[in-house]
């Protein structure tokens, strides 16, 4: 949860988790937020992490983590009113557009009354130069075609909103990416760039773009802009509270 909230896992504000609570982490992939929160909080606090894939799962969990295998849009029936804590982050590539309402949806059921929210996205828009807005608009190019929610960072207040939650709230980090950031910037830099990379073959079965060495190119111009002028991604984590 850097550069939104130092190094607390639950940034709702007045929550407090007692130690009977129940935490899920929707989309966990290989459960990197609920083990570390796990370490944070009483272990009679049980926290679950569901994923459609169990791929990255790790092979051991303390006693009270629990991984299963559940799509963000359909979770387990029995879990209605079961949960203090809903966390979800990242899915930005994970969840086509209209499936952003159900799974947020199925968040706000699985939540007690009182119970908070909080999800984390990021948008990839960084127009600084040339190579950028270009990455950018192939980007945005693909994920309409495939019915990606590009700018759902800027969108989950209100998505939240309209699903019923209350009292939401949104804050915006900083990652600073780019050379002139000093180190910090290199290792936004190291983040950053792979997702860029991965998309050059899908890109290429699209039609998108001419070659993947051409794309390539383009990326390392677009570094040297990082490089050059710094820039910051711009995660959004928003919250927000099951009416009582
Ligand atoms: C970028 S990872 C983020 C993982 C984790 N939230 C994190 O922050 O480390 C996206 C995850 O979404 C999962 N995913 C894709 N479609 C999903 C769905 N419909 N329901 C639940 N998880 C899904 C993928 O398997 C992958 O683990």
């Amino acid at each position: 949860m850097n550069h939104i909230c130092g190094s607390r896992y639950i940034c709702v504000d007045d929550f407090k988790l007692e130690e009977d609570g129940r935490v899920l982490d929707s989309g966990a992939g290989s459960g990197v937020w609920i083990q570390g929160l796990a370490k944070t909080v009483p272990n009679t606090v049980q926290v679950f992490g569901t994923d459609i894939s169990s791929n990255n799962f790790p092979e051991t969990l303390p006693a009270n983590v629990h991984m299963s295998i559940a799509s963000s849009t359909s979770l387990p029936q029995e879990w209605s009113n079961k949960f203090n804590f809903v966390h979800q982050r990242f899915l930005l590539i994970a969840l086509r557009r209209k499936q952003w309402t159900e799974a947020l949806s199925e968040i706000f059921r699985v939540l007690k009354p009182g119970g908070a929210v909080q999800v984390v996205e990021s948008s990839p828009s960084m127009s600084k130069g040339p190579a950028m807005e270009e990455a950018y608009r192939l980007l945005k190019e693909f994920f309409d075609r495939v019915g990606l929610f590009v700018d759902v960072a800027e969108n989950v207040d209100k998505l939240l909103g309209a699903v019923g939650f209350e009292d939401v709230k949104v804050v915006t980090g900083q990652l600073p990416v780019g050379k002139k950031w000093g180190s910090s910037g290199e290792q936004g830099t190291r983040a950053l760039k792979p997702g860029f990379h991965k998309m050059a073959s899908p890109m290429l079965a699209m039609g998108l773009i001419n070659s993947e060495s051409e794309y390539l190119q383009m990326l390392d111009k677009m570094e040297a802009e990082w490089d050059e002028h710094g820039v910051h991604f711009l995660p959004r984590l928003v919250t927000g509270r099951k009416p009582l």
